[in-house]
This record gives structure tokens, C-alpha cells and sequence, in this order.
């Protein structure tokens, strides 16, 4: 396939956005012929952030698999789609080729129909990282039916909301799922998840570890038994449903700063267009080349960057089920060397935890084929950036810092590969589109570089999220309407003197734990769940590998067991109700919190002693109780 949007120099970056800001609807017109449509839109843009509409393409009819697939049957078929890569390394690899995954969603997509599922379903999805969750997706998008998909760590507690939330009636899970050493046993989580949701019509469940599981008569059936009866049917292929541009493609729920997980909603034709464009030009792709994205596709990352973008693209998108530390921390390295790997996409997190085992897992393995490296979900420190650099890119290979959201569909600002300067730490410079504005408190602009402030979006890119799911003023409340007109990212961010910007982190109370998004809010009402507990405060602070680690303040009145084995009772309770990646790195038990006189929780406080900044606590004398600091400072873990 050959991109003629893809952007070749830094001039032609400068024309192209100019374009992009001065005639957006006639920039993304353009763009979006080099798509498969089956009628073409009658308006590119209608947008107003106050209520907000926002409409890319209206009128148009497509659907995104026929984008994904079909059109590369013709001119690719023989291409790999997918390719796997399992958890163990010595289980042998699959490969997809386009046809092959064509046949495959198709297949599934008759498998969706005979179980009941219809256009504008929703289906939520909870698997390992095998082709089969692939397949799932694409064949949710075949129909038209909406997928949620869930990731594998969160709880039964956690996938219960979420089925309520969307009133999903089907599931596609697995029997379990490898992750490194450890065995998760997905189907009977989803058992757990049913016991209270009455209302799921169908479990489809594919095998991948035959960890025995039950399987309830007349709701669960097995995705092979119901592939077998597709082909008794004779039933090959499987056309396209026709969507319109604005339908609901898929929902992901991510956290905010309350306590309940929002059901971002993205709809079809804005998204292709967006996830598209953005892989083939932030990381410079050409056609051949092997696109390693290391995320899960229960995130954002994996569906824009494993599914979504490349596929539309005709590109190579290896998958791969396991984790970078098992069975060794060369895991990655052999993986580049194994299928000669063009671009790695991480995260700083992933980069840290490998730099600690050292350059021995590096030495010896071939890495000569990475062109571009990638970065993504977090601010990257210096020095991940430049051992990223040298280790793995060989100082040949140009980095890619990507920032964006799962509200935003794709990157929003990111250099692009050996197209723009790079800057260690910097995002640097947004895409076309991309109209990135710093706000101070008061929703005042603030001009010129050298600044930072609040990172906002004064226009809308196509990629940008239409609704929350069943909701639609929480989502006017949490992203419009703290600062008017503006799209509001929950970021902190500084503009350099060049106009580069840095992501600098959080301005809510939402953290960011190995490039995972968890609310404090909803981490404190899990361990508020917890017998004996009174209050909680939750607050990030610095973690060398994960970037920010949970630190919970904790009132506690429970009698049974001494301090470690309460922290213990209290973790599995927010593994219960969130899942094991919300569990509290420090627990500090104590006997009052630092409230103001009207009763609020002096966060700002709490954050400063968990940040070991004692010295720069403020005024503490408004306090209700400030005594209550001192006995805080002392107990500090
Ligand atoms: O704080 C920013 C951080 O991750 C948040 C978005 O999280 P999520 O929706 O889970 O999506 C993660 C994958 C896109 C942002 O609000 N973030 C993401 N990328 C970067 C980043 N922070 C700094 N630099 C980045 N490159």
C-alpha cells in the first residue's frame, strides 16, 4: 500500500498542519479518499464543544473491517495480517496472512449472528492476547455490533460494572490465559462477573489453556463447537454490514477522577481515519515492514496501534501473548531478533523494568532491523530515553514519544520518526489537526512558549471521543466544560521556547501506574469496601519502575490480625473489587486524616509527605486537626 498523506520532511509537516488548522474540512477530505467507503460523507465536520456534538464524515457509510481487510485481499492477500507470537517460546508461532484473517473474522462474524448478536450490541470481550481476540474485535466491527473489551487484570467486581454499564448481553472470553508464569483463569472470572448479571444472554469461550471450566447449559457455548457448525453451513463469507459514520464502534471504560470507570465511546469513520493516519505517520511506516506494539488490546494502545491503525494500513502488526520478563528479560530482544522487527512500540514502564536487569540480556542479540522505536502512556525520563536510545535503537533509530488518551482515539502529539526532531522527555510537536492550547486556572489562555498550564484542545481532530457510554452529560461535565470551548486533557504540560511540549503529568486526581490510568477515587472506595476501614485517602507518588506507585491513608478500626496481615486483607479487597493492578503499594494506617475546617481532605498534603517533600508542606494551621500531620510525618512507610 502506498500512503500519499504520509509526511516526508519538516517543511512538508509545517504546510500540511497549516493546511490542517486553516481548512480542516478540506485536509481531512483528502485524507479520507484513500479509504474504502461505501458512500462518501456529505459534511466533513459539525462540531460545538458546549454540548458537545462533534461529527466527523456524517453521512457516510463504511465499515471499518472492509478497510481493515478486504480492500488488501485484492492487492495483498498473502501478506501476514498478524503475527504471533505466544507466551512460551517454544510453542510455535501463527501467522495470519490478510486472507487468512479475512476468512477467520468472517467466520466468526457468522458465529456472532447464529448466537443472537445483532447491529449495535454490545459484546464485551475478555481474552488473552491470542488471534482469537483479534478475530473477536473485528468481527464485533463486521456486524456492527459494539465491543467493550475488558482487560484480563480487571476483577469479576470490575467486569460486573462494566457489563451493567453498557447492559452488554454477550461475552467472548477463554478458558485462561497465560501471562509469564501464571495461569488466569478468565472463564471462571466471567462466572463470578455472571452471578449478578442475569441479563448476558451468551458466553462464547475459546480454548487456550483447557484449564477445566463450567460451562452453564443453554448460556455458554464453545467458539469451536460454534466454528464447526459455521462450516457444516458451508457459510464463507460474510458481508460487511453497512454503518454509518457516526455509529458507535466500541466503548472502553477508563478511569476519572470519581470513582466510576467511564465507557469512552468512539464511532466508526472518525476513528479509522484517525487511528490510520497517525500510525502511518508518526511512525513513518512502509509497507513490508514488521510493527511490534507490545500493549494489551484490553487498552487503547492495542486497539489504535495492534488492530486498528496497521491493519487499515496493510501493515504487519505482531502480537505478542506474554511479558517482557518471562522466562528472562531478553524476552523482547529475541522477539526483535526472531522476526526482524522494524518498529518497537513500549512503554517507559516496560523500558525501566529492563534497563534494572542490565545490557546482559541485549549482548548478542540482533536488533540491526529496528528503524523506529516508540514511547507511549507516560512521561519517559531521560534516562530510559537514552538507554531506549543506545541499547535498542543502536543511537540509529529515530524515538517516538507519543501522547495522547484513550478519550482521543490515536497520538495527538508526537515527533514523527526521522521526520521531526526528536526531544529526550518532549512529545515535542502535535499532528495535523491537533490544536493544543495551555490554560491557566481560570481557563485563560496562555500565550507564547516558555510556559506551561493546563493542556486543552481548541478544535476537534477525528479521532476525538463522541460520548460516554449511556451518559452523555458526564461527558460534557468531565472533558468541556471546565474551561469553555475547550477540550479539557486532565494534563499538566509545559511549551518549551521551541514550541515543543512536555507532558509533565496529571492535574486530577487520577494516577498513572505503569502507564495504566487509575482514579484515586475509585481505588478508595474499594478499600473503603474493606470491614473496619473508616476513611481513605489515596495519592501517587514516585516509583522508579512503574512511575507512579499508590500510597493509601488509611483509617482503620479492624481487630482481626496485626498490621501486616490487615494490608494483606485490605489488598485483596481492591483486587476483588478493582483487580490486582489497583492494589496499594504502601498502606500507612491512621488515626485522622488533615481536613480542612469544612471537612475536605487536604490531598495537597498527603501527596507532599508521600512525595518525602516535608519541607514544602505549606501552611498546615487551617487545618481541623493540624496535630494530625505530625503523627502522619512519623509513620511515614
Ligand atoms: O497523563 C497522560 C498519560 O496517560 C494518560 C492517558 O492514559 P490512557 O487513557 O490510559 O492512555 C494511555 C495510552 C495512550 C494521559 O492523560 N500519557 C500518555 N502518553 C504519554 C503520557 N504522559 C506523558 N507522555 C506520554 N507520551
Amino acid at each position: 500500500m502506498h500512503y500519499p498523506y504520509q509526511i516526508k520532511s519538516l517543511s512538508d509537516y509545517k504546510i500540511q498542519y497549516k493546511k490542517s488548522v486553516e481548512e480542516p474540512e478540506q485536509f481531512w477530505a483528502e485524507v479520507a479518499t484513500n479509504f474504502t467507503w461505501k458512500k462518501h460523507w456529505d459534511k466533513v465536520l459539525t462540531w460545538d464543544f458546549k454540548t458537545p456534538n462533534i461529527k466527523w464524515f456524517e453521512g457516510a457509510k463504511l465499515n471499518i473491517t472492509e478497510n481493515c481487510l478486504d480492500r488488501h485481499l485484492i492487492t495483498q492477500p498473502d501478506v501476514p495480517a498478524i503475527i504471533w507470537e505466544s507466551n512460551d517460546p517454544e510453542e510455535h508461532h501463527r501467522i495470519l496472512t490478510y486472507k487468512e484473517l479475512h476468512f477467520k473474522v468472517c467466520q466468526f462474524a457468522h458465529v456472532l449472528k447464529n448466537n443472537g448478536v445483532k447491529k449495535g450490541d454490545r459484546v464485551c470481550i475478555y481474552m488473552g492476547m491470542i488471534p482469537e481476540l483479534s478475530i473477536a474485535l473485528l468481527a464485533c466491527a463486521r456486524i456492527g455490533a459494539i465491543h467493550s473489551v475488558v482487560f484480563g487484570g480487571f476483577s469479576a467486581q470490575a467486569i460486573a460494572d462494566r457489563l451493567q454499564d453498557a447492559n452488554a448481553e454477550f461475552v467472548i472470553t477463554c478458558d485462561g490465559a497465560y501471562r509469564g508464569a501464571k495461569e488466569i483463569p478468565l472463564k471462571s472470572v466471567i462466572d463470578d462477573a455472571l452471578i449478578g448479571c442475569k441479563f448476558v444472554k451468551r458466553v462464547i469461550v475459546c480454548t487456550r489453556t483447557r484449564t477445566p471450566v463450567s460451562m452453564i447449559k443453554g448460556r455458554d457455548v464453545w467458539w469451536e463447537d460454534e466454528i464447526k457448525k459455521v462450516e457444516t453451513q458451508g457459510n464463507h463469507d460474510f458481508p460487511a454490514v453497512e454503518m454509518d459514520a457516526e455509529d458507535q464502534l466500541f466503548i472502553l471504560y477508563t478511569s476519572g477522577s470519581t470513582g466510576k470507570p467511564k465507557g469512552v465511546v468512539h464511532t466508526c469513520a472518525g476513528y479509522m481515519v484517525w487511528a490510520n493516519y497517525t500510525f502511518v505517520n508518526v511512525f513513518q511506516y512502509q509497507q513490508g515492514q514488521i510493527h511490534f506494539c507490545t500493549a494489551d488490546i484490553g487498552w487503547i494502545t492495542g486497539h489504535s496501534y495492534i488492530l486498528y491503525g496497521p491493519l487499515s494500513a496493510g501493515a504487519t502488526s505482531l502480537m505478542f501473548e506474554g511479558v517482557p520478563t518471562w522466562p528472562d528479560a531478553g524476552r523482547f530482544w529475541e522477539i526483535i531478533e526472531k522476526y526482524k522487527v522494524d518498529i518497537l512500540y513500549t512503554a517507559p514502564t516496560a523500558i525501566r523494568s529492563l534497563m534494572g536487569f542490565g545490557e546482559g540480556y541485549i549482548a548478542g542479540k540482533d536488533l540491526s532491523s529496528i528503524k523506529v522505536l516508540g514511547t507511549v502512556g507516560e512521561p519517559i525520563n531521560e534516562e530510559a530515553w537514552h538507554w531506549y536510545d543506545r541499547n535498542i535503537g543502536k543511537e540509529k533509530a529515530p524515538i517516538v514519544d507519543t501522547w495522547w488518551q484513550t478519550e482521543t482515539g490515536g497520538i495527538l502529539i508526537s515527533n514523527l520518526a526521522g521526520v521531526t526532531p526528536a526531544k529526550p522527555s518532549y512529545a515535542t510537536l502535535p499532528l495535523p489537526g491537533v490544536q493544543p492550547v495551555l490554560v491557566d486556572e481560570n481557563g485563560k489562555e496562555i500565550l507564547g512558549n516558555g510556559v506551561s498550564g493546563n493542556l486543552c484542545m481548541k478544535a476537534p481532530w477525528p479521532g476525538i471521543l463522541r460520548t460516554t457510554y449511556g451518559d452523555h452529560e458526564r461527558c460534557r461535565i468531565n472533558y468541556f466544560a471546565t474551561y469553555e470551548n475547550l477540550y479539557f486533557t486532565g494534563d499538566g504540560c509545559l511549551r518549551d521556547e521551541d514550541g515543543n511540549y512536555r507532558i509533565t503529568g496529571r492535574v486530577d486526581d487520577v494516577l498513572n501506574v505503569s502507564g495504566h490510568r487509575i482514579g484515586t477515587a475509585e481505588i478508595e472506595n474499594a478499600i473503603n469496601m474493606h470491614q473496619g476501614i473508616v476513611e481513605s485517602a489515596v495519592v501517587g507518588f514516585p516509583h522508579d519502575i512503574k512511575g507512579q506507585g499508590i500510597y493509601a491513608y488509611v483509617i482503620y478500626q479492624g481487630t482481626h490480625g496485626d498490621a501486616e496481615l490487615a494490608r494483606k486483607d485490605i489488598n485483596l479487597t481492591v483486587s476483588r473489587m478493582i483487580g490486582a493492578i489497583a492494589k496499594p503499594d504502601k498502606i500507612q494506617f491512621v488515626t485522622g486524616l488533615p481536613k480542612t475546617r469544612s471537612g475536605k481532605i487536604m490531598r495537597r498534603i498527603l501527596r507532599k509527605i508521600a512525595e518525602n517533600e516535608i519541607g514544602s508542606l505549606g501552611d498546615t494551621s487551617t487545618l481541623l486537626d493540624p496535630a494530625v500531620v505530625d503523627e502522619i510525618i512519623k509513620g511515614k512507610l
